[in-house]
């Protein structure tokens, strides 16, 4: 099969079960060579090629893809013109150390997001890193020189990588244990999770509540002029699929203004088009509440490993010569790549595909919600959609295992699903916005007999 028709297919389970044969083979070699911390038995699953929304296992099988490298695909696999971009740039060199010289695709990139990133300031300035959790940690380092301070604010369910700074960061444990001592001065609020906020709550009144506990860490945990930033997700990806409602942004908005804390929105998962807008501090800027500092990474480069650090000028320039930069950061061939995706995302209006495929889903989603009580909550922003499963929607008792039955429903029937949040009871939806209406179709015809097995046993 060309990746043109693979594009274009629909999922198609060929053999007894997944894995077949060919799969079985690489995954025993997998778990002989590789650790096993990276070798979970959750997905069995060994790609041949992608195209689209679409891959193919090395079998044979066709499968949906609505997990899309946990964020990395909204462009779908090997976009050609993306290959292409790339191609031509190995032609001409793979490498420069832009800490040392200068190549034009790192300025270019610098320049043109420059111009869209929806932070404060009139002058800004962008420089690149690696990978999500790399963005971040340098997001950090350029809010305490600016600052001059060094305390940090996160939220419960944040995640914000896997390096020392970032793992402190991050909310859920299970990506840290045994892996401390963290560095100091890092303080925690809840994150704005409405559908659990305290039983009777109305929105504002819930709202109310965790602002209030966000002020109380400068009385518990520091004083604001010790805090150098607050770092959030505008829609919080691992921890839940959980949009910050835009009262909450704003009231946060001021208390960064009223106490000198720099906010720092981290789109390494919500960015490039996901949400309906090219980066979702859109929706912030257009409330008046635009942060200081975004991070982006992931579909930044479609696959080739690149992120961003972008803000205004006078931020920017605050870190002294040698604190930041690395050797791949800012790479030739991936900023190339993430060259091509911003002109293919502008051109072919991404961010309209994920307002189209967001309001399909959420209605289908809500229509399940409807027929099943095991859904207790459906939340989206453009299309990134979480559904929440539980046990009791009085009790709102996480309904974990349901989850786990649903995605492995899924797999064998040509689906692929992730699961995110605490108790990994939310099934998240970040299908590559290439996918056509014919495949959003025969996906949720799937889900929903897949879920349906779930339920019954
Ligand atoms: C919001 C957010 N920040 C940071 C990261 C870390 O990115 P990486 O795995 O590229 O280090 C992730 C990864 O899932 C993320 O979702």
């Amino acid at each position: 099969m060309t990746t043109a028709e693979l594009s274009t297919a629909l999922p198609e389970i060929i053999t007894a079960q997944v894995p077949g044969p060919k799969s079985k083979e690489l995954l025993d070699r997998r778990d002989a060579a590789i650790p096993k911390a990276l070798c979970g038995k959750a997905y069995p699953i060994c790609i041949k090629q992608g195209a689209g929304a679409m891959f193919e296992d090395l079998d044979g099988n066709k499968f949906l893809d609505w997990v899309g490298g946990v964020g990395v695909l909204n462009i779908g696999y090997s976009h050609p013109e993306v290959i292409e971009a790339v191609k031509k740039q190995t032609e001409k060199y793979f490498h420069t150390i832009f800490n040392v010289y200068v190549h034009d695709g790192y300025v270019t990139l610098a320049e043109r997001l420059n111009e869209i990133m929806p932070c404060k300031g009139e002058v800004k300035k962008t420089y690149f890193a690696n990978s999500g959790a790399e963005c971040d940690e340098n997001a950090i380092k350029i809010a305490k020189a600016f600052t001059k301070r060094s305390g940090v604010i996160c939220f419960t369910g944040a995640f914000h990588g896997r390096t020392n700074l970032t793992m402190a960061l991050t909310a859920k444990k299970v990506y840290a244990v045994g892996m401390g001592p963290f560095p100091a001065g890092i303080y925690r609020a809840p994150y704005p999770y409405v559908y659990r906020a305290p039983k009777g709550y109305t929105e504002a009144e819930a709202i109310q509540y965790y602002i209030d506990e966000l002020n109380r860490i400068f009385d518990e945990g520091a004083p604001a002029s010790e805090i150098a930033c607050m770092i959030v997700e505008p829609f919080q990806g691992e921890g839940g699929f959980i949009p910050a409602p835009i009262e909450w942004v704003k009231a946060v908005r001021k208390i960064c203004d009223e106490n000198g804390i720099l906010m720092i929105a981290d789109e390494v998962q919500c960015g490039n088009c996901r949400t309906g807008k090219y980066y979702a501090s859109e929706y912030w800027a257009e409330a008046g509440a635009a942060p200081d500092i975004i991070t982006t990474a992931k579909s930044l480069g479609a696959g080739l490993p690149i992120s961003a650090i972008t803000a205004r000028a006078e931020i920017m320039d605050a870190a002294p010569a040698g604190t930041i930069g690395g050797t791949f950061c800012g790479n030739p061939v991936a900023c190339a790549s993430a060259l091509a995706v911003m002109d293919i995302m502008k051109r072919d209006d991404y961010a309209g595909k994920a307002r189209h495929i967001g309001e399909v889903v959420t209605a289908r989603y809500k229509e399940l919600q409807a027929k099943y009580p095991v859904i207790g909550d459906v939340r989206g922003l453009g299309a990134m959609i979480g559904l929440e499963l539980v046990k009791d929607r009085d009790t709102k008792e996480p309904a974990t295992e349901i989850a786990g039955k649903l995605i492995q429903n899924a797999i064998q029937k040509g689906l692929l699903l992730e699961s995110c949040g605490t108790a990994s009871n939310v099934i998240r939806f970040l299908a590559p916005l290439t996918m056509t209406d014919e495949q959003m179709e025969k996906g949720l015809e799937i889900f929903e007999a897949a879920l349906k097995e779930a339920i019954e046993g």
